[in-house]
This record gives C-alpha cells, structure tokens and sequence, in this order.
C-alpha cells in the first residue's frame, strides 16, 4: 500500500489504467472548471466505453464532453440531467437516463454544495446534507444493480473533505432547529462526516461482493465555484488561519490545514479509489492523497453505532429499505 502523496492523475492512470479500458463510468458535479470535470476528462485517455456525466444542466457538461470527443472520438460520452436537491428528479434520472445501461462499473459521486446560507432541498432536507450525502445515500440504492451487475471489481466513490474531521451528525437536530442556529461551514463538515460514514458502512456491506467503496478528500484545489457563498477571499483567509497554528478535529486532535493540490491531483485521490488494487482489502476506508488515511476518521464517524444510526434514519428519509 502506497504512503500518502499528491501525485497528478497521468501517474495513477499509468501504473493502473488499463483496467479501465471498455469500462462505463458514471460522475456527478460535471462542469468545466470542477474537479468532476477534469476527472472525466483524465479517465476518457484509459478508453472507457461510456461516461456518463451528470449535471442539473446540459451545458455544464457540454464543454467537457467536446474536449473528450475532440481527444478521444472513441469514448462515448452521455449527459444525465439531475438535480441532487430533489429525490423524486434522481428518481425520474436513473429510471429515464439509464434504462439502457445495463451495468455500470465505477460512480463517483463529487457534486456538492459548501457553506450555502441555510435552505433546504425540494423533499425539506438541509441544502447541504440533502445534496452533498443523503443524494448519493439514494443514488445508490437505485443504482445498486447496475453496480452488482458489473461484477467485482467495480467502485463506489464518495467525494468526502478534510471538512469531515470537523464534522459530525447532528442526529437530533440535523437542521439546526429549522436554520435558527444554522452555521454553513459547520454543515458542510456534517455532510462530509455523512458521507465518509455513509462509506465506511457501505464498503463493510458490499466487501463479500468485491465492490470497493471509498471516500475521499481530494485536497484543497481552488474553492472559487464552490465555496461562492463564502467572502471571495475565503482561500487567503485560510491562509491566514494556518498561521495560527493546527486545526483540532472533533476529537481534539491536531491536524494540519489541506495542502493546495490541482485538479488533476484531486481527481487522482478518486482514481485510486477506483482502480488502485493495492488498497483493494482497505474497502470502506478514507482516502487522502492516494492512500489509505483512516487516522484521519475521529471517534465520532468510526463509531458503528453512528453508522447504524446514521443508515437507519437515511432509509426512513428516502423512504426506501436498501437490500442490504
Ligand atoms: N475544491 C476543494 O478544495 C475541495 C476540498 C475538499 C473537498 N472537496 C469536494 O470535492 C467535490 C468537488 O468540488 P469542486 O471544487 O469541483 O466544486 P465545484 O466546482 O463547485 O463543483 C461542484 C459541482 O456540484 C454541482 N452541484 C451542486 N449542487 C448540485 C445539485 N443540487 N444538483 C446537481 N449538481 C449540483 C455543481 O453544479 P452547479 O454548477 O449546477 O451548481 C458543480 O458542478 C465536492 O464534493 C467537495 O465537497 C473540494
């Protein structure tokens, strides 16, 4: 298994990425400058078959998938329009969208949304857990089959954040009684502890099958897009911050400030998570710079009872039993 480094996308795909060729590939938070979108880009030079691209807009998605057929005419690239905010749209999406992809070897879930004044999705959940993790919690639910119909060997992605060492699930107030003690970064970090448990219970759940679950931090790559609801400086206030000295995560332990990565040494944290076998028995782990980082889950997102919790309250909102 591989220590922890930034390394560019080229590397990993060159050591691992012929395992990706014929392969369909599913990616949400596709738009030209997202992290989405330069993993797209980066996997269509392994020659995969089909990628699907999912966005709420054909337009987002549109300047990638010119650039991967001007490069690559051999990779059939395919729009899949959903909006995250609203479960009955993922619903429409799969069912519509993918009626004819009959398997899909690898989703890797990186839309988000971080630090959004206090709103909620079209099924009344918080903007940020709503989207950022209950989405991909029911995207797989749906998506299940085609996974298992894929065979070993095929991934489930769940972009988390450093942002997860802060966080953690609010289960009694998951939405800041109704916004009135809201605080957007403090619900960023609740999502992203949602998600890297979320994960953890699913790699422990689909091990026998040989499916590989992860989640990622993909580094600090520019927060412009997605941290707009922040002060516009918010990444050299972060540079001020880190003067101060280490950051303390939930269980009081220090850790450092996200190094600033590209986006093509983000997106290589997810392409690991995908295809690296060294870290195949590793499943349900925390990936950070393209190794396992389970030192980086506090107390609170290990905690099996949390993740029971956690899965149990998540089926009651998606109003759907997983077959797990
Ligand atoms: N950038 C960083 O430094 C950093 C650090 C740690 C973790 N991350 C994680 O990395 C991932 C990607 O970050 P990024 O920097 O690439 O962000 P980004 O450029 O803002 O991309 C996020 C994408 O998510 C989409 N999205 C947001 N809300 C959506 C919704 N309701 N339905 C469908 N799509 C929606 C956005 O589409 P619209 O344009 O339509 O809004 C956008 O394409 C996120 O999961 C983030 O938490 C990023």
């Amino acid at each position: 298994m591989s220590v922890k480094q930034n390394l560019r996308s080229e590397v990993i795909l060159e050591k691992y990425g012929k395992s990706l060729a014929g392969k369909t590939v599913l990616i949400t938070g596709v738009s030209d400058q997202s992290i989405a979108g330069e993993l797209a880009i980066q996997l269509s030079n392994a020659d995969p078959k089909l990628l699907i691209l999912s966005a709420r807009a054909e337009s987002k998605v549109a300047p990638i998938a010119e650039k991967i057929k001007a490069s690559k005419p051999n990779v059939e690239t395919r729009f899949l329009n959903m909006e995250l905010g609203d479960l009955s749209n993922i619903h429409q999406a799969v069912n519509e969208g993918l009626a004819d992809v009959p398997k899909i070897d690898h989703v890797v879930f990186v839309a988000a949304v971080m630090a959004c004044p206090f709103s909620r999705t079209k099924d009344g959940f918080e903007m940020q857990f709503g989207v950022n993790y209950l989405a991909n919690f029911f995207l797989v639910k749906l998506l299940l089959p085609k996974i298992q119909a894929a065979g070993p060997t095929s991934s489930i992605i769940v972009t988390s954040s450093a942002a997860m060492r802060q966080g953690q699930v609010h289960f009694d107030d998951l939405d800041f009684s109704d916004g009135k003690t809201y605080e957007p970064l403090v619900a960023y970090s609740q999502s992203n502890a949602a998600r890297t448990m979320f994960a953890k219970r699913l790699g422990e759940n689909l091990k026998s099958q040989g499916i590989r679950v992860f989640s990622i931090d993909p580094g600090g790559i520019c927060l412009h897009r997605l941290a707009k609801a922040l002060p516009p400086d918010f990444p050299e206030m972060m540079e001020e911050w880190k003067k101060a000295g280490p950051l303390l995560d939930v269980d009081g332990k220090e850790f450092d400030f996200p190094t600033w990565t590209t986006r093509s040494e983000g997106a290589a944290t997810m392409i690991t998570g995908m295809i690296d076998p060294t870290i195949a028995d590793y499943t349900g782990a925390f990936l950070s710079q393209n190794a396992v980082a389970n030192d980086h889950m506090h107390a609170h997102v290990r905690d099996e009872q949390n993740c029971t919790r956690l899965w149990e309250m998540s089926e009651k909102m998606i109003q759907e039993k997983y077959p797990l």
